[in-house]
């Protein structure tokens, strides 16, 4: 362990090399990008272009369903790939369901305000993805935060809202490789939240954004939550969303929808009234380019060759910096795109001393709704988008930070 004087001469050591670096975008790198440049160089031969090129398929191109319904685990009649974001999809989902009536209910979650007359509220674990709080905040809803153990969203937390608050309409789930914590749900938790009695009206938002993004060559497995829900009676509480944007391209690629029969009539209204079909060109050139799953999988197994090396890289030079600071841990993740570092009571600090060095971190209690971490503690690291070198430069920067903000 260095004394403190050694961390302050390294601090100011990188301090005076004024890199900056930015460790804030959970986003591919350009070396990813290059791997499905070819998908886009794919020509549409003319015998197509009937078919792909004018209106029609408002819920996807069929031979794109069929390629991602073993993606999302539910039949190729529940599938739907729509456009270029899983989030655009959740959003107009969330506003769909404050603006008209459930399916089979008579009320949307707007007009229902249960028996404590709240607004819709819905349950978010935290540390969580920023934008789904954005979604709530946005439209009016409530946020109760649920505690991340290492097995998923403390079901305690989770059963006693549902017993007990009438206002509650869903909630946000990250199942595989959690953004930001990299937890993977336990499979007693996936089984509890398919068959746990709620409202009938409420929704869970199965955002399954790293479903095939493993960092080890064993994939963490979870059961299948649509034919949980559809066999304890619950078909209609689940949507299960993925996309391509880190398997293709992010902006470029698809969006992935999984949905009872009823939750897909009652959302084909609204898509009739939003578009006339989805960008099949795109679909097909996707199916050319993947083909089927094990096309995905072996795609996948490119893009970890590239990021592999970074998240080893974070995981080493926090081993070697932090190891046996109090108070101070980190979750090494098995797959998915972020690290979580906690350090309680000074996250913002350490955040702020990083910053004046040079490096760029998310700002503290980013990932909490309206932004606030009670506890001051969780750092959300993205090491996928710079280089390795710069990672691993960031890295130490980071932990010195930690030791300064520490004084240890
Ligand atoms: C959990 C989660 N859901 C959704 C998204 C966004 O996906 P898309 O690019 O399909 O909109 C992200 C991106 O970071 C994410 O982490």
């Amino acid at each position: 362990m260095h004394a403190m004087s050694d961390v302050r001469r390294r601090y100011a050591n990188f301090q005076a090399s004024k890199r900056t670096l930015d460790l804030t975008r959970g986003k591919p790198s350009d070396e990813q990008l290059a791997i499905t440049h070819p998908l886009f160089e794919i020509h549409i031969p003319r015998a197509e272009v009937p078919r792909l090129l004018n209106y029609g398929h408002i819920d996807g191109l069929p031979e794109a369903r069929a390629l991602f319904a073993p993606y999302l685990g539910v039949p190729v009649e529940n599938t739907m790939v729509l456009g270029n974001s899983s989030l655009a999809v959740m959003h107009d989902l969330v506003v769909q369901l404050l603006l008209s009536p459930l399916p089979g209910l008579s009320y949307s979650w707007s007009a229902w305000r249960g028996m404590d007359r709240m607004k819709p509220t819905m349950l978010c674990p935290v540390p969580g993805y920023d934008r789904h709080h954005t979604i709530c905040e946005r439209y009016g809803i409530d946020m109760i935060p649920v505690p991340m153990t290492k097995d998923g969203p403390d079901m305690e937390v989770v059963r006693r809202e549902v017993e007990s608050r009438g206002s509650l309409v869903g909630m946000w789930c990250s199942p595989r490789y959690s953004n930001p914590t990299g937890v993977t749900y336990s499979a007693k938790v996936v089984r509890e939240l398919a068959s746990m009695k709620t409202a009938r009206g409420f929704r869970i938002f199965w955002d399954d954004a790293y479903r095939v993004h493993d960092l080890e060559d064993e994939p963490d497995e979870i059961p299948n939550f649509f034919e949980l829900c559809e066999r304890a009676g619950n078909a209609d509480r689940a949507f299960i969303v993925g996309s391509t944007s880190k398997i293709t391209s992010a902006g470029s690629g698809l969006a992935l929808l999984g949905l009872s029969q009823a939750n897909r009539a009652w959302y084909l209204k609204a898509l009739f009234a939003q578009t006339i079909g989805q960008d099949k060109a795109n679909q097909w050139r996707h199916v050319q380019f993947l083909k089927d799953m094990e096309g995905v999988r072996a795609l996948m197994r490119e893009h970890r060759a590239i990021v592999k090396p970074k998240f080893d890289g974070v995981a080493q030079v926090l081993r070697r910096e932090l190891t046996g600071i109090p108070g101070v841990w980190w979750e090494v993740p098995r797959g998915g795109y972020f690290v979580s570092l906690y350090v309680p009571g000074h996250a913002k600090q350490v955040v702020h001393i990083a910053s004046e060095a040079g490096v760029k971190l998310t700002p503290a209690g980013a990932a909490y709704p309206r932004g606030i971490d009670p506890a001051d503690a969780h750092i959300r690291l993205a090491p996928t988008y710079p280089p390795l070198e710069d990672v691993e430069f960031a890295m130490q920067i980071v932990a010195l930070s930690v030791r300064l903000a520490l004084g240890r």
